[in-house]
């Protein structure tokens, strides 16, 4: 496509063909990940209609919101349509619990694991746009399915320890002792009850200082890479995936987040300015890469809040799988009642409702994840941990 089919109106970048050292024309995205591999499944230009959808666990017509919200997604969720087993269930809860354990078989699904550590950066510098409910539903459905995962929260919110039910008050010894202190990674490290493979660092309030105490220090960008170089080598758990949930700026939090990582996952809320500083972004992520990281790539955007309702985000979500082409999951985190409620419970949505189109949808995107990574020489070569 040409950048004249770029709605300037949705906040693109007009950075004419280069877009984070690959092109806006859809062809050679090295820079963006994923180029020597590409999926032959669906063609990046049909969305997924996840419609909005709460849960699926509700009286009459249930299962058919459910075959609504994930169609397109993956055809092996076939299953959930009236046409299917739910076809000879007659009463509401029959088909409640149904559709409970259909979700509950899919949950335990084993996914193909990466060849070594995958470590992801969850980025974007606009606040809100679901970095972290992606870091935290994410981690949980690749836990359910059978991989081991470690979550460092590198927000000084904590959002991402809230949502996994991890204490994160200013005693504890967190992410800060591991970047400002050179604490190892194992000493501040917690387990996420409710999963066999789900570990987290918690973030405190103590890292809002680290920003700026960080300026001073030794190797200031990659005190990250290093205790995380440290912690996969010498402290015995082969973790499949290291997600790490950035702060919504450009700091040197996520400076150390980009450079500790290999893959940069972005989300991208179906909203209208969703897509304005992403040049930025995308700059800074080329500036790690030619001077501190040059495996680094953006090998993942995520669409998130998609509302099935307004044709604002289906304007901005073919905008995106436009320009970014196979980059872009093609599955779509739909908005969720359910998706917003889990942290106030100290949860993820796979254990608050594994049963909604959220949980599902997060579900779908990690086996996509997964899935690719599998397939994908960038990921399984030289740009991996492990
Ligand atoms: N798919 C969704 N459906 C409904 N609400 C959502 C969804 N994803 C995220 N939210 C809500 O949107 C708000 C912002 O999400 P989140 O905290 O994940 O964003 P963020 O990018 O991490 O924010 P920040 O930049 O502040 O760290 C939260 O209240 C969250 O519950
Ligand atoms: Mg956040």
């Amino acid at each position: 496509m040409s950048d004249a089919s770029v709605a300037p109106g949705l906040g693109w970048p007009v950075t004419g063909g280069d877009v984070a050292n690959g092109d806006a024309t859809g062809e050679g995205r090295s820079g963006l990940g994923w180029p020597l591999v590409r999926k032959t499944t669906e063609p990046a230009d049909t969305p997924p209609n996840l419609e909005r959808e709460e849960s699926v666990s509700t009286g009459d017509g249930a299962a058919q919101r459910t075959s609504n919200s994930v169609a397109g997604t993956a055809s092996d969720l076939g299953d959930f349509t009236m046409s299917g087993p739910l076809a000879d269930l007659d009463t509401p809860i029959a088909r409640e619990a149904a559709v409970a354990l259909m979700a509950v078989g899919r949950r335990t699904a084993p996914m193909p694991k990466p060849a070594g550590t995958r470590v992801m950066v969850v980025a974007n510098q606009k606040g809100g746009v679901g970095k972290t409910t992606t870091t935290v539903n994410l981690a949980a459905a690749l836990a359910v399915s059978g991989l081991r995962v470690l979550v460092i929260d590198l927000d000084p919110q904590g959002n991402a320890s809230t949502a996994l039910g991890i204490d994160h008050h200013a005693e504890i010894p967190s992410i800060y002792d591991v970047i400002v202190d050179e604490t190892p990674i194992s000493d501040v490290i917690q387990k996420v009850e409710e999963f066999d493979g789900l570990w987290c660092v918690p973030a405190t309030i103590d890292l809002a200082g680290a920003e700026i105490e960080l300026v001073s220090l030794v190797a200031r960008e990659s005190r990250m890479r290093r205790a995380l170089d440290q912690h996969l080598a010498t402290d015995g758990v082969a973790y499949d995936y290291v997600l790490i949930d950035c702060p919504p700026s450009l700091g040197l939090l996520t400076v150390n987040a980009l450079v500790g990582g290999d893959e940069v996952l972005i989300p991208i809320q179906c909203e209208y300015y969703a897509l304005e500083g992403l040049s930025q972004l995308l700059k800074n992520i080329d500036m790690v890469r030619a001077h501190l990281n040059r495996d680094l790539a953006v090998s993942t955007i995520m669409l998130t809040m998609y509302d099935g309702r307004t044709r604002l985000a289906a304007q901005v979500a073919d905008e995106v799988r436009q320009h970014f082409g196979d980059t872009v999951l093609r599955t779509t985190i739909p908005r969720s009642v359910r998706i917003s409620e889990a942290p106030s419970y100290g949860q993820t949505v796979m254990t608050y409702d594994a049963a909604s189109s959220g949980a599902l949808s997060y579900l779908e995107a990690a086996r996509e994840i997964a899935e690719r990574g599998a397939n994908s020489e960038t990921v399984q070569g030289e740009s991996i941990h492990g």
